[in-house]
């Protein structure tokens, strides 16, 4: 029987640290799907195509690691797929409460999946993608932060803003 893990996210946009906890989850798993879900409460800067797009530009060596756009309640999706994990980075102590939060929502939403949280490495452990979105909005150098590919979607992106 195949593992498969959910990864879910708003990955707007993708960040190094998002890539080396989906790098990790596919050496974990036998697929990996990564999710682009909405997150109610954040103001997104690219459409839930673009941040698919942007994902599968940096994951195309990953032969186990897919990418699809979901609008409707995470805890059915993962039902839908029949996965059994659904794989989220911690960054800090910040992120526990909210994390320990879905977790235990998605655990009584649907029992059969278990969340697999993966610590974030040290280099990343600050980064998320809204200090990416504000430092590029702001003109400043984003390419520490995300993957070489993509910066220049990215930098158009918030000049275009700009402009
Ligand atoms: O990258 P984020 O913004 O921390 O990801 C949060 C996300 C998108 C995974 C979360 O908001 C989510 O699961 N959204 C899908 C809708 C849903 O199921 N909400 C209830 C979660 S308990």
């Amino acid at each position: 029987m195949q593992r498969i893990a959910v990864c879910p996210g708003s990955f707007d946009p993708i960040t190094n640290g998002h890539l080396d906890i989906i790098r990790r989850a596919s050496r974990l798993f036998d697929r990996v799907i990564v999710l682009i879900s909405h997150n109610a409460d954040k103001h997104e800067s690219f459409s839930p195509q673009e941040r698919a797009d942007l994902v599968k530009m940096v994951t195309d060596d990953l032969d186990n690691v897919e990418v699809d756009v979901f609008d409707g309640l995470l805890a059915e999706y993962v039902r839908a797929k029949g996965a059994c994990a659904i794989v989220k980075g911690l960054r800090a102590v910040s992120d526990f409460e909210y994390e320990f939060q879905m977790a235990l929502a998605n655990k009584r939403l649907n029992d059969q999946a278990e969340t697999v949280f993966l610590t974030t490495s040290t280099e990343n452990m600050y980064l998320s993608s809204s200090i990416v979105r504000q430092i590029a909005a702001l003109g400043g150098d984003v390419s520490p932060f995300v993957p070489a590919r993509i910066l220049p979607v990215i930098n158009k992106r918030f000049q275009t803003e700009k402009e």
